[in-house]
């Protein structure tokens, strides 16, 4: 029997969660396609697929690559554009999930961040779900020669910073971990105004392949994510931890309970779940389910106690 007063409850910027768990970006639709499978209210939030200002295709096929304990991919950022989002996407999450979500954004200059926060947050029903944004500076700068936005501290803090102008929700900066120092960049946001920080997103990675003697992925190559990055992940999460005052959503491969703990020991008030929910579609849900037991077996009665705890 499962001890009934264990408590799964955490606050992430001054919102209650029920649990940490979280469905990362990109591996969780905008929710209501996962909602045929399960009620997705179980979940803590979900963070949804990143959105732009313009739709976007994605990249040429193909653009998977299976790895050992993990997956390549290069996406590249496919949805419908965020006045579609707001039309159709919200609207169709609203009906199966009674949460606020977590917005995830991505841009390719800082005027498209701007607009693209700014059109969720003043539309009525958007601006409405949304609890947090969730602002992914993973994504290179077409006017600064193709450099992502997370690889330099000067052009984090101003996307974070113009970003900061146009939105009142709780927002977090997703980093890249394909840095030298991931806490001059967590610094550099905190510095700026932001709410928390998320990290980490893919790892730059390849495959080739031995027939054709190419590599696997059309693009070259593709963000590496799933159970292999998890200690870098752990790493990361625990230097930003020390680095900034911020809350830190962690992510990484995390793929069971055991690891949505070790993530919070290691300084994340919440923890993503990414490429497990592609294996596994109820993979957050199972873990949501076996935190009490994992707790129970660790001596923990409240999950907020124990974050940052390993340091
Ligand atoms: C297929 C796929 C698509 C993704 N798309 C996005 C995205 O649109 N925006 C984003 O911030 N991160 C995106 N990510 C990164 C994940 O949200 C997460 O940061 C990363 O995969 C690490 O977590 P994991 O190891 O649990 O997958 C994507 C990951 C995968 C596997």
């Amino acid at each position: 029997m499962v001890d009934k007063k264990l408590s799964t409850k955490v606050e992430l910027c001054g919102i209650e969660m029920d649990n940490p768990v979280i469905p990362a970006s990109g591996t969780f639709g905008y929710g209501y396609e996962f909602a045929e499978l399960y009620d997705i209210n179980c979940l803590g939030t979900f963070s949804f697929k990143g959105t732009t200002l313009e739709p976007r295709f994605g990249n040429p096929l193909p653009r998977i690559a299976e790895c050992p304990d993990g997956m390549i991919n290069a996406v590249g950022l496919q949805n419908p554009g965020v006045d579609e989002v707001i039309a159709h996407e919200i609207p169709e999450m609203a009906k199966v999930f009674h949460k606020p979500v977590m917005a995830n954004v991505s841009g390719f200059s800082v005027d498209d961040y701007v607009q693209t926060v700014s059109k969720l947050e003043n539309d009525p029903v958007a601006g409405r779900h949304i609890g947090w944004f969730e602002i992914n500076i993973s994504c290179p700068n077409v006017h600064g020669g193709g450099m992502a936005f997370g690889t330099s501290p000067k052009a984090a803090e101003e996307v974070t910073a113009a970003v900061r102008k146009v939105t009142k929700k709780p927002m977090l900066i997703k980093l890249s971990p394909n840095v030298t120092d991931i806490t001059e960049i967590a610094r550099a946001c905190e510095a700026a105004g932001a709410d928390g920080i998320s990290l980490i997103n893919t790892l730059l990675g390849m495959r080739i392949n031995l027939k054709t003697k190419q590599p696997v992925i059309a693009n070259k190559m593709g963000g590496f994510s799933g159970h292999a990055i998890l200690p870098v992940a752990l790493r990361m999460v625990y230097q930003v931890y020390d680095a900034v005052k911020l809350p830190i959503v962690g992510m990484g491969g995390v793929q069971s309970a055991e690891e949505v703990i070790e993530m919070m020991l290691a300084g994340a008030t919440a923890v993503e779940i990414g490429a497990a929910n592609l294996v596994n579609p109820f993979a957050s849900k199972e873990i949501i389910e076996d935190l009490p037991r994992v707790m129970e077996k660790y001596g923990i009665k409240d999950l907020k106690e124990i974050i940052g705890g390993a340091h």
